[in-house]
């Protein structure tokens, strides 16, 4: 049986939409993850799961450790729930929930903040009591690359952090604040974790990707090396984060580093398609409903509109996935309410069968549905909810 007649027949009684979660390709990502990372622990990136009981799930495994969230009433929600140790990976502006950290010793103990600059520490300085138990604190350093003289960037926009003196400097500002504990530093190297090193289209542009990735890959073995030896010398911590699914074996190997992070690759979504390094199952896909037979080999089915978030264009938009075959139509893309599919796969769908997508990315998919059905074999056996089916919209 292939997967287009597994997942028919596991969700036959049920009338999309709805997404499923294919519990065998999900572990089996899981264990990749697991090799690559070549016995350092893996930080659960909960941006790219966003559904509790499945976070739970993938940190009993071994070889994981520790959340990495994305906001911080998410982390204080996830650790009222019962989860340890959870990075905060972006920086917050939230008071109430920063008053809420403050107030609970155990998310005080459990939950680490980031922060890039001295304007962060005082604003969070300004947002709780003075006498609250101390904050425990991770420092982000950029991981992008430059070159030309700067002229040049690839990666994200992230810390102003670069450099070992700065980062000391910060450190040594975070040791004299009482409120405060330096505990973690974290460098996202994302045009290496997150760019495919092999993406359609131009092989001249995949070779500049490649090029830029090995060059980055040698400058900040260096640097971040060099940062976290200036950083140790004001501060003892307790962790180094870097990298992300695309980039694992690689970020490992710096002796700095202690902990990678991943999200990604559980799910397997479209845009991890395009790397050479390592492959894995799409795990996560929403089924929509055929609603209309435009003409002969088109169909239109119900919603589609689930873009990606990031640079807008065609990579962003969902992949008709099975039956092979389907494609957009250019004038309507995925649309709000209904979406036409082309393509000679359409002769053989009727009205109400199904046809299944994957998302570009991986955890925004669950912030359209509520619930992830979970398919083991040909069978539909447990229903989880998604953040959103918990009431959860942090974003
Ligand atoms: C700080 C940080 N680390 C790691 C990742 C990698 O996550 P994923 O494995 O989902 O690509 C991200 C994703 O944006 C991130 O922001």
């Amino acid at each position: 049986m292939d997967d287009r007649q597994r997942y028919d027949r596991a969700t036959a009684e049920l009338d999309p939409p709805f997404a499923i979660l294919d519990m065998e390709a999900l572990r089996a990502n899981a264990e990749s993850l697991v090799r690559r990372a070549g016995g350092k622990p893996i930080r659960v990136a909960s941006k790219s799961v966003r559904s509790r009981p499945i976070l739970e799930r993938i940190l009993a495994m071994d070889g994981f450790r520790g959340v990495m969230a994305f906001t911080l009433p998410e982390a204080l929600w996830l650790v009222s729930h019962g989860l340890s140790d959870v990075l905060v990976a972006y920086p917050t502006a939230d008071r109430a929930a920063l008053a809420r950290l403050a107030a609970s010793e155990r998310a005080a103990r459990e939950i680490t903040l980031m922060v890039d600059s001295a304007e962060h520490l005082d604003y969070i300085e300004a947002a709780v009591p003075a006498n609250s138990p101390p904050l425990r604190l991770c420092l982000d350093l950029d991981a992008g690359y430059l070159a030309f003289g700067g002229r040049f960037r690839a990666g994200a926009l992230r810390s102003p952090v670069r450099e070992p003196a700065h980062a000391a400097d910060l450190a040594a500002d975070i040791a004299k604040r009482p409120g405060f504990r330096l505990v973690g530093l974290m460098a996202y190297e994302a045009q290496i974790a997150g760019v495919g090193d092999d993406p359609p289209g131009s092989a001249a542009f995949a070779r500049v990707v490649r090029l830029m990735q090995a060059r980055s890959a040698r400058e900040l073995i260096l640097r971040r090396g060099r940062v976290v030896n200036a950083v140790r010398q004001v501060a003892d911590l307790e962790f180094v984060n870097g990298g992300g699914t695309g980039s694992i074996e690689r970020t490992v190997r710096e002796k700095a580093v202690t902990e990678c992070a991943a999200g990604s690759g559980f799910f397997h979504p479209r845009l991890f398609d395009f790397y050479r390094g390592f492959s894995g199952r799409p795990a996560a896909l929403f089924a929509l409903p055929v609603v209309r037979r435009p003409a002969p080999d088109v169909v239109t089915v119900l919603g589609g509109g689930y873009l990606a978030s990031g640079a807008p264009g065609p990579s962003r938009l969902p992949q008709p996935y099975l039956p092979p075959g389907l494609r957009y139509s250019a004038d309507e893309g995925a649309g709000e309410v209904q979406t036409p599919l082309l393509g000679q796969p359409a002769e053989d769908l009727r009205v109400g069968d199904r046809v299944w997508f994957r998302h570009a990315k991986a955890g925004e998919l669950c912030e359209r549905f509520a619930g992830l059905l979970l398919v083991e074999g040909d069978k539909v056996v447990e229903e989880v909810p998604t953040y959103r089916g918990e009431g959860k919209t942090f974003l």
